[in-house]
């Protein structure tokens, strides 16, 4: 979700607003989902390396987080809408973990489609620590070193039922990942949109849909 803070910059506005507008854009483009049926949405809200932003973005950004929990939980549970979370959620304050837990638990039998957040998450951090625990295993005699493979792998990961994604959407128009589910995007489709995450709409995610369904994929076979 790129582009908040340029798109508050642009306005003359400080950063956090072009977070709160962002917000917004999560509601339009879950809503979007679910028009199109799309079964799983991943959105990178807050990254490994976005603790080293200034305190106070920081804390706006949990702020914002916690506001979302509190507000949307009822809505998402109307819409049918399951949460989850990815990353190494025990670095969030312990006031959004406990609401990032009421909201899981209160929409855990959702059925509707799964909405995960990626917060304070890496994809390098999630290879590394699925290798500590895959490490753990083997040490412990559970596992023998033959037996990893790319499912075994798989499962030892943050999300072990969540699909690799199809569709990966960048916004704001940078052209790389950071760090964004490095070991899942192997074979996802691009789309990157030149928008900022707070223009970002339900035609934009229509239009990326449209894209996506045009790609020819071939999985590295002809
Ligand atoms: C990247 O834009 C965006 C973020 C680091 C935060 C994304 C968070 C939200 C949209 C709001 C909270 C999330 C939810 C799920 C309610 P940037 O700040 O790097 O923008 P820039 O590249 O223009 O500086």
């Amino acid at each position: 979700m790129d582009g908040n803070g340029r798109w508050a910059a642009e306005r003359g506005l400080p950063r956090r607003e072009g977070h709160r507008a962002g917000a917004e854009s999560v509601r339009a483009c879950v809503e979007a989902c679910q028009e199109l049926g799309v079964k799983w949405l991943t959105l990178y809200a807050f990254s490994s390396e976005n603790w080293k932003r200034p305190a106070t973005e920081v804390e706006a950004l949990m702020l914002l987080l916690d506001k979302f929990l509190k507000d949307k939980t009822p809505e998402l549970e109307e819409r049918g809408v399951r949460l989850k979370a990815i990353g190494r959620l025990d670095m969030l304050p312990k006031r959004t973990r406990r609401h990032l837990e009421k909201t899981i638990e209160r929409t855990a039998d959702a059925k509707g489609m799964t909405l995960v957040l990626a917060l304070s998450y890496g994809g390098r951090e999630e290879i590394v620590d699925a290798c500590k625990r895959i490490a753990s295993q083997a040490k412990s005699g559970e596992l023998e070193p033959e037996e990893i493979d790319n499912e075994l792998f798989s499962e030892n990961l943050y999300g072990p039922d969540i699909p690799d994604p199809d569709l990966l959407i960048r916004t704001s128009g940078e052209m790389r990942l950071s760090n964004f589910l490095l070991w899942q995007v192997s074979y996802s489709e691009l789309v990157i949109v030149p928008k900022f995450w707070p223009d970002f709409d339900k035609t934009d995610l229509h239009d990326a849909v449209a894209e996506f369904t045009r790609r020819h994929r071939r999985f590295g076979k002809v």
